[in-house]
């Protein structure tokens, strides 16, 4: 049978695992599979663009496993009451191609691209980071401010959005979590003296969100809002103020905020530097770019990890018949018992 983690199942889960472990142990899987990176099957993922979004596909595999996601990047959902991003994901086996697990992937994307912001952050920001700014109060703000908390020990976060409900939402969410939230009443105020600064913004289009004159010395940019063509966050010469780090760079020149600057712009891998083969950031004083896409990588990341955490029990579908005879598999459809869905006993989840 085939594993099934719902939304419900999967709240559940962080719950009881908690959500600062649950990005911690995350952010120990990322790291863990960007270390070995020249053993994963990579490709720029396949997008289909329509006038207001993206639907994306993001497959990839380590050998012995396959993982992809569908997820999706609507910038005007919100103002019709539905979600920006969302998505879901599988998790196959590599060795009978059966699918072993499919899963929601709209609060686990929102997991893994915090995960991931402050996993790269640990290797790049000033290791004395205490201040963060937050550009954008939408679905992912509060993962991002709660996962350098985490990994960071981030203790006061400024926020930014012209939307003053959702800024209102943000600070009500994070500090019960023991942050120091302030408003900022402009971009400029929120990145003032900040050591770290996120853009979440989703904007369908150039956006320039950031300009050089905002920023001091030593900042670490984690910009993952610019994440399709045509869709940036960053003034071009911010890009030219400090060291720019990327996921992949083939998706990653097509779809982040280097594709406002040259082709062969130079850029540092974050898995290089993860593996000790490249250097990060190289001085207090000087700014750390990482410009991020999400790449699929990360959700198999992600899937190995939600798999592992709820390996002794899960909701199991029955997406794949299973046959007495394998040459046989017309004859069952004639006498297949209905569709069976056996239901998890919530409480045996165990972390
Ligand atoms: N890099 C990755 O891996 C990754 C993963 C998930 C989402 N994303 C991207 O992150 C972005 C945010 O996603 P979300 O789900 O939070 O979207 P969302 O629509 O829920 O929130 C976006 C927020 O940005 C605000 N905003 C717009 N312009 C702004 C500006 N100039 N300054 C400050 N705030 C501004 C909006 O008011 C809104 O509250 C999207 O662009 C999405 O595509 C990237």
């Amino acid at each position: 049978m085939t594993q099934f983690i719902g939304v419900s199942e999967m709240s559940k889960l962080v719950r009881k695992v908690g959500v600062l472990d649950f990005l911690r142990d995350l952010a120990g899987y990322i790291e863990e599979d960007f270390r070995r990176w020249p053993l994963f099957e990579k490709a720029a993922r396949v997008a289909s663009h329509s006038k207001v979004g993206v639907i994306e596909l993001m497959p990839t595999s380590d050998g012995a496993l396959y993982g992809f996601k569908y997820v999706n990047g609507h910038p005007g959902n919100t103002a019709t009451g539905k979600l920006t991003v969302t998505g879901f994901g599988v998790l196959a086996d590599v060795a009978t191609g059966y699918p072993m697990l499919i899963t929601e992937m709209t609060l686990l994307t929102a997991l893994r691209t915090a995960a991931t912001s402050a996993m790269a952050a640990r290797a790049l920001a000033r290791r004395d980071s205490k201040v963060m700014a937050m550009i954008g109060a939408g679905a992912q703000s509060e993962f991002q401010v709660l996962a350098f908390k985490a990994l960071l020990g981030i203790e006061e976060v400024r926020i930014y959005d012209p939307d003053r409900a959702a800024v209102q939402k943000f600070m009500a969410n994070a500090q019960t979590f023991g942050l120091k939230v302030t408003r900022a009443e402009t971009i400029s105020e929120g990145v003032a003296g900040a050591d770290i600064v996120t853009t979440a913004t989703a904007v369908k289009g150039r956006a320039a969100v950031i300009t050089p004159e905002m920023l001091s010395p030593g900042t670490h940019i984690n910009a993952i809002g610019g994440d399709c063509p045509g869709k940036t966050e960053l003034h071009a010469d911010v890009l030219r103020m400090g060291k720019v780090f990327v996921e992949y760079p083939p998706q990653t020149r097509i779809e982040g905020e280097i594709q406002q600057v040259e082709p062969d712009f130079p850029v540092t891998e974050l898995w290089q530097v993860l593996s000790g083969a490249a250097v990060g950031r190289a001085a207090k004083d000087e700014i750390t770019i990482f410009d991020s896409v999400g790449f699929a990588v990360e959700d198999f990341s992600a899937l190995r990890f939600v798999r592992d955490l709820t390996l002794a029990r899960s909701t199991e579908l029955d997406l794949i018949p299973e046959v007495a005879n394998p040459k046989d598999l017309f004859g069952p459809l004639l006498r297949t018992a209905p569709a069976r869905v056996v239901r998890p006993d919530t409480d045996r989840i165990s972390a």
